[in-house]
């Protein structure tokens, strides 16, 4: 099956070999061809190539699909009384997760996997072709698992999350749920999930306890990633950077010292405007990151707490508009950057060979995704069967 994809005004590939020579790949009055799930021809689009489908893009411009490389999509119930009261002048500090968690435990199988699926939906639609799930709002053996099967049957990038905080019952005895994390459900998780996270910062696992556990699952043969940073400059950063941790995400304080550290690493840090925006924390500075030479990913961190945000393109302009990146650096992080965070080099670009997920929008210039916030910038998404 072929796909031809003519007229395109502005194609973004982020590939510096094709076009303008630039890291983001651009060519204009182009053409894309799709064989097979992958790119095989990009070029001019006076060039007349042979396809079983054919989309005629109107002049619009062409991107890749966005990879959102971290979000909590399993869960139930909703905290919109905690956001108001933030809004108010209430400071977010993870206390309400519990809320979720017991909203998570009570809910049945079929209703839990409708209401990701309505929200996998809402990512789609906005441009997301490959999302990162993470469990965490279980925190019981069977609980956790059940909530990485369900996030399993809508990505491969399936990430346990069971040490998110610790739970109420286990309050007295965290080292008796550390355990748990590290034995039985670790244990259960390893088959289903690619990644393991941990939430280390105030209020969750200080920098030894997440260590110990990201170690026990680097056993287990899971990839590692991190929250950290959320609440504080802690030591989570330069944890993620030691662990080889795919990316740590958050990071809405950060020192000089953790830009240095990542600087010199394959650690991504992951920035997530949606979770400021929604708890009214500062916005870290991308510049200062990009400055510093780090690689900068931007995802929604989709939750109910944090960060009820589904759309890329809203990640993109709060990008632009707060944190100090160009239009290009936060497409780029968005797509790129996402596919880097998760270790992976077969998407977030339109190079020859890779997957054929993209975006045609509703736009003759990428930029509009962040100059229309909250506007219909997309138009349709392509994505190639996994
Ligand atoms: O990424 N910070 C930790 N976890 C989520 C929020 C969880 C919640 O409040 O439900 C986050 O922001
Ligand atoms: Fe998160």
């Amino acid at each position: 099956m072929s796909i031809f994809i003519r007229n395109i005004g502005e194609l973004t590939t982020n590939d510096p070999s094709i076009g303008d020579g630039t890291v983001m790949g651009r060519l204009h009055n182009a053409a894309i061809m799709i064989s097979e799930g992958r790119v095989v021809w990009v070029g001019n689009n006076d060039t007349e190539l042979e396809a079983d489908e054919y989309i005629d893009a109107e002049g619009a411009a062409v991107i890749p699909g966005f990879v959102d490389s971290h979000t909590h999509l399993v869960f139930c119930g909703e905290r919109s009384d905690e956001f108001e009261t933030r809004m108010a002048g209430k400071r977010y500090d993870g206390g309400g997760i519990m809320r979720t968690v017991d909203a998570t435990r009570a809910a049945s199988r079929e209703v839990l996997n409708h209401e990701t699926s309505l929200r996998a939906e809402e990512l789609r639609a906005s441009g997301v072709t490959t999302m990162e799930i993470k469990s965490g709002y279980a925190l019981n053996v069977q609980g956790e698992q059940r909530l990485l099967e369900i996030a399993a049957s809508f990505s491969d990038e399936v990430t346990f999350l069971g040490a998110h905080v610790v739970p109420q019952e286990f309050v007295v005895n965290r080292e008796a749920y550390i355990a748990l994390v590290i034995g039985e459900m670790l244990n259960n998780a390893k088959s289903i999930a690619k990644w393991a996270d941990v939430f280390c910062d105030n209020g969750a696992f200080s920098v030894d306890e997440a260590r110990r556990i990201l170690s026990a699952a680097r056993e287990a043969g899971l990839g590692l990633r991190l929250h950290g940073n959320q609440f504080g400059e802690g030591g989570a950063v330069a944890l993620a950077v030691e662990m080889d941790c795919a990316s740590v995400d958050h990071c809405t304080y950060v020192s000089d010292n953790d830009l240095k550290l990542l600087a010199s690493s394959n650690t991504v840090a992951t920035l997530l405007p949606g979770a400021e925006f929604s708890t009214k924390s500062p916005y870290p500075s991308g510049r200062r990151f990009l400055d510093a030479g780090v690689t900068v990913a931007l995802a929604t961190d989709c939750n109910p707490g944090t960060s009820y945000v589904t759309s890329m393109p809203l990640v993109v302009a709060l990008a632009v508009r707060e944190m100090n990146m160009t239009v290009d650096e936060a497409l780029w992080a968005a797509t790129a950057g996402g596919a880097a965070a998760l270790r992976r080099s077969d998407i977030g670009t339109l190079s020859l060979g890779a997957r054929g997920d993209l975006v045609i929008l509703n736009a003759p210039r990428a930029a509009h995704l962040a100059y229309r916030p909250g506007g219909n910038v997309v138009r349709t998404v392509l994505r190639s069967a996994r």
